[in-house]
């Protein structure tokens, strides 16, 4: 009589028995091979294949194995409303660059993508144009952000959406520094019927990354250091046209140059210039005081928002 283990398999059906490590492979893929969505079949036969292939390669221990997965579960534990410990790790293992760089392609000048960071948060006060987003009296220098937001063929894109947050000038986002008010150095601005916008800020600090959980043990491991340069950043957006997420660099070229994120296009550093007589433009703010100009450009496409990754 024929035994289930015996029988071979009927069509459209796997017998999911192990001879030896060179058999898994084949057995899962062909375990998921009924998968409904195609695109998610794609993704989840190639992630067994890439998985598969790198604990071959890299011989894993039953112990390291054990290890990561605490690790990984260590991310999920440390992840909650108020931070987000699974994005960071992605941040410093330079996949939420990859993938910006891989979906944000620079043809016809569009403006380049950056990672948009565990830190953006919903609800960012409205502005008018020429507002200031510092809700506090924090030193630091006065900042004149201005520019233009067009379409790839030049049309400047009135009303488009320009939302922006940033750390203050000690290197802390409202969200991680109780002596700010909620929601200080963010803002949402429309640009005016000529595709312009302008705000006034402080000049951001560098900062560290949260280094108090597993990102930061494996940072120490790596012998990384854990900074991210001065930026601010910004989501650009208009009907019609494929939304853009991306930061602005306001530092010195070794900060520049060693992002622990990995974030910065060379197209993203702004010329950030400091006034050191006479008034600003607008707001009549004497001296000294820094300005930057910077012009988006948008690619025609889907306006989508990114979720925020913390409350
Ligand atoms: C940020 O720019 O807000 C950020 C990005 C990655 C990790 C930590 C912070
Ligand atoms: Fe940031």
């Amino acid at each position: 009589m024929e035994t289930s283990i015996e029988r071979q398999a009927r069509p459209g059906e796997h017998l999911a028995l192990i001879e030896d490590e060179h058999s898994v492979t084949g057995v899962v893929q062909a375990a998921m091979a009924n998968t409904i969505n195609p695109r998610l079949r794609f993704v989840m036969d190639s992630l067994v294949r890439h998985l598969h292939g790198f604990l071959s390669e890299v011989r894993l221990s039953d112990e390291e194995f054990e290890l990561a997965l605490g690790y990984i579960a260590s991310l999920g534990h440390a992840t909650h409303g108020r931070h987000n410990e699974v994005v960071l790790a992605a941040d410093v293992l330079g996949l939420s660059t990859l993938v910006t760089a891989m979906n944000n392609s620079t043809r016809d000048g569009r403006t380049p993508g950056a990672l948009l960071g565990p830190f953006y948060r919903a609800n960012a006060p409205r502005y008018a144009c020429g507002d200031c987003v510092v809700q506090d009296d924090a030193p630091g220098l006065p900042l004149f952000v201005s520019g233009t937001v067009r379409g790839t063929d030049g049309t400047p894109l009135s009303g488009a959406l320009v939302e922006i947050w940033q750390a203050s000038p000690v290197g802390l986002y409202d969200n991680q520094d109780p002596k700010q008010p909620d929601r200080n150095l963010r803002g949402c601005f429309h640009a005016d019927e000529g595709g312009n916008y302008h705000f006034r800020t402080v000049r951001p600090a560098g900062y560290p990354v949260p280094t108090d959980g597993p990102v930061g043990v494996l940072l120490a491991a790596q012998k990384r250091h854990p900074y991210r340069p001065a930026h601010i950043h910004f989501i650009v957006a208009a009907p019609g046209y494929r939304t853009l997420v991306t930061q602005v660099f306001a530092d010195e070229p070794e900060q520049l140059a060693s992002d622990v994120t990995f974030g910065v296009h060379r197209q993203l550093v702004g010329d950030l210039r400091l006034h050191e007589h006479g008034r600003s433009l607008w707001g009549e703010v004497p001296a000294p005081f820094y300005t930057l100009e910077f012009d988006f450009t948008l690619e025609p496409g889907e306006q989508t928002f990114p979720k925020p990754p913390i409350d």
